[in-house]
């Protein structure tokens, strides 16, 4: 059995992720961490019923956590810090967070060069297949302009989305670079750069549009996502093939995929 930990119990991923560990005969839910709900059963805030495993404070994941991989859907400055801790105790990582700086990324890096870790702005099967087919059109229509539109819940906190991102870098790594426009307005006449627009509202699981747009006509690959069930699907995924990788560093899922 593969004990995994969560951080970020009582959030809208986290709640799906310890679902989806309780269901599987693989996995063991070890434990749960957050900063709220704590003290609740993780299996009843998740709507799988008692599991005996409570919420404990996130602020004792230090002294506490005790799993074989800790999967983090939390916000960045707490992911960060879950991975220092994690990382310092040998327990593997599967992080699903966004919204990382550079100087948070180049943390991250550092810690794990101890132990093997996921790291993937969005675990879904689709949107990893989606980031390929974007590497083939880029290839092939070079010289057209790029702008990027992504659509996300009214409760997302970062913008734009870490999938967004990571398309307009893989783009970037085909074409060349060019300067992220994250929003115009005023005098802006359009250069040699890609446009990043970010749409909030209602209950939106994630959409991404990538536009390479010519002359007199334009190619668009649309992922759609209306179940977080397609994230928490891929973490586990993740978890099942990080339990038997011992090479420390970071992975992503085209690695789990073999995409
Ligand atoms: N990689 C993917 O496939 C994917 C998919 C969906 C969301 N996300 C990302 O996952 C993150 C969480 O998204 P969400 O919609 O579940 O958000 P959410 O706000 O519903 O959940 C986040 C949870 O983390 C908790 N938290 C805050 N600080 C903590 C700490 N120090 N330790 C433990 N828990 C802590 C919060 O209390 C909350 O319950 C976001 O960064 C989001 O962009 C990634």
């Amino acid at each position: 059995m593969i004990r995994v930990a969560v951080a970020g119990a009582a959030g809208r991923m986290g709640r799906l992720i310890v679902q989806n560990v309780v269901e599987d005969e693989e996995l063991q839910l070890a434990q749960a961490f957050d900063i709220r709900e704590i003290g609740r059963d993780a299996g009843e805030l998740a709507g799988v019923g008692k599991t005996d495993v409570r919420i404990t404070d996130a602020a004792e994941m230090e002294s506490k956590l005790e799993a074989d991989i800790l999967v983090d859907f939390t916000t960045a400055n707490a992911a960060v810090e879950n991975i220092r801790i994690a990382a310092s105790k040998g327990v593997k990582l599967v992080v699903g967070t966004t919204g990382f700086n550079e100087e948070q990324k180049r943390k991250i890096e550092e810690y794990c060069k101890a132990v093997p870790a996921v790291i993937s702005p969005n675990f879904s099967v689709g949107v990893n297949v989606f980031w390929k087919l974007l590497e083939k059109a880029s290839e092939l229509l070079s010289n057209y302009d790029v702008e990027i539109m992504e659509m996300h819940h009214r409760f997302k906190k970062d913008a734009p989305s870490g999938t967004a991102v990571k398309a307009a870098e893989l783009i970037k790594s085909v074409i060349g670079e060019r300067e992220i426009v994250t929003g115009r307005s005023g005098e802006c006449l359009r250069k040699d750069e890609i446009g990043v627009f970010a749409i909030r509202g209602g209950d939106v699981v994630g959409e991404h549009t990538v536009f390479f747009i010519g002359m007199g006509e334009r190619v668009e690959i649309t992922h759609r996502a209306w179940s977080r069930q397609a994230f928490a699907k891929g973490a586990i995924r993740a978890v099942k093939w990080i339990a038997n990788v011992s090479k420390p560093g970071i992975y992503g899922m085209a690695d789990v995929l073999g995409l």
